[in-house]
């Protein structure tokens, strides 16, 4: 796991939960906390304590916990579960974790995480991956899995049946979190886009939940024009959605707990460093590169990206105060 977060701690600590050898990169006071305490994760029972259902705990034995990629050793398989803004520190850590037939698994919001790594490690030994979880790192040494459906999706760049996906897929199934390999993993990756980057982009701008979202008329309207540039822009990139997934996700935008919010919103309510270039700056910089006008997400990503360069200056200021 290069990254041990609400991601990597939930789908690595099941794996080391059922007995698979996992290690863990960390670093800082979580790192310590793997190492001198284990991993605890609390389950989606509204409060349930760890080891109740739902939750569990992993050992500090059982995690080899370390901050350095050349003590770990190569590995079959590595789930990369940093933020989309740390890949270009993360990727240097995955050299010493490769070796012949390394897979490495990619859980990134947004569409554009597979290039960057295939850039730093070929393309081979990607596999394009989306997880569908709600979790988050509550304190060093404790996740939180708040719902979701706990799924990791994946599959191989081109689609094509391979032993390694379908070992993944097993280990995970055995492991109480659910694997999916789909037909297409790319336009996996696009539905969940379509779905985040609306919601999450309009829900930081408005700073209110989904339920607020999506029962207004004129905001439901922009969730759904910001979901229709996703669906162009897949287009014109060569992935074909289903034409009515625009009102499918709106669908699923209405089973969403009312209060929900996404990530996006949270991190840049909170003045941290956000996925906005990802997840909203990806649409529209991919719609400009194929000609596709995103206005909507277009206004959403000026706005927000002036929110984020002032949080960046106070941070900034913060930090050589
Ligand atoms: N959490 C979810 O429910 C969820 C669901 C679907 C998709 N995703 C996607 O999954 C990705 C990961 O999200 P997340 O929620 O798991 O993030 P997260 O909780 O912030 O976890 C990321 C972890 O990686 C660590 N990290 C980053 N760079 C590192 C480095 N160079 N060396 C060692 N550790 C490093 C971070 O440590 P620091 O705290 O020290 O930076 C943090 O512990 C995101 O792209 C997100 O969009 C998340």
């Amino acid at each position: 796991m290069v990254g041990a977060g609400g991601i990597g701690g939930y789908f690595g600590g099941r794996l080391a939960a059922a007995g698979h050898d996992v290690r863990f990169i960390a670093r800082g006071r979580h790192l310590e906390a793997l190492r001198r305490d284990g991993l605890t994760v609390e389950g989606p029972a509204g409060g349930a304590a760890a080891g109740s259902p739902g939750g569990f705990s992993v050992p500090a034995d059982a995690l080899h916990a370390t901050g350095d990629p050349a003590e770990a050793g190569p590995a079959d398989f590595i789930l990369l579960g940093v933020k989309t803004w740390q890949l270009p520190d993360a990727l240097p850590l995955l050299k010493p974790l490769m070796k012949d037939g390394t897979a490495v698994l990619t859980t990134q919001n947004g569409v554009e995480a597979p290039a960057e790594v295939a850039e730093a490690v070929g393309r081979d030994a990607v596999l394009p991956g989306s997880a569908k979880i709600i979790t988050y790192l509550e304190g060093p040494g404790r996740i939180r899995h708040v719902g979701g459906l706990g799924s990791l999706t994946f599959g191989e760049w081109n689609n094509r049946p391979s032993e390694r996906v379908g070992a993944l897929r097993e280990a995970l199934d055995g492991a109480g979190a659910t694997a999916v390999v789909p037909q297409d993993i790319w336009a996996e990756l696009w539905a969940k886009f379509l779905f985040v980057a609306p919601f999450g982009g309009l829900g930081a701008v408005t700073d209110a939940p989904i339920g607020a979202l999506r029962s207004r008329p004129g905001t439901r309207r922009l969730l759904a024009d910001a979901m229709t540039e996703i669906q162009e822009v897949a287009r014109a990139t060569g992935t074909v959605l289903p034409e009515d997934i625009v009102a499918t996700t709106l669908d699923f935008v209405d089973q969403q707990p009312a209060e929900g919010t996404s990530s996006l919103q949270r991190d840049i309510a909170a003045g941290l460093p956000s996925e906005l270039e990802a997840w909203t700056g990806a649409v529209v910089h991919l719609g400009a590169r194929h000609s596709v006008p995103t206005p909507v997400n277009g206004f959403l990503h000026q706005v927000l990206g002036l929110r984020e360069a002032r949080a960046a200056e106070r941070r900034a200021e913060a930090g050589a105060a």
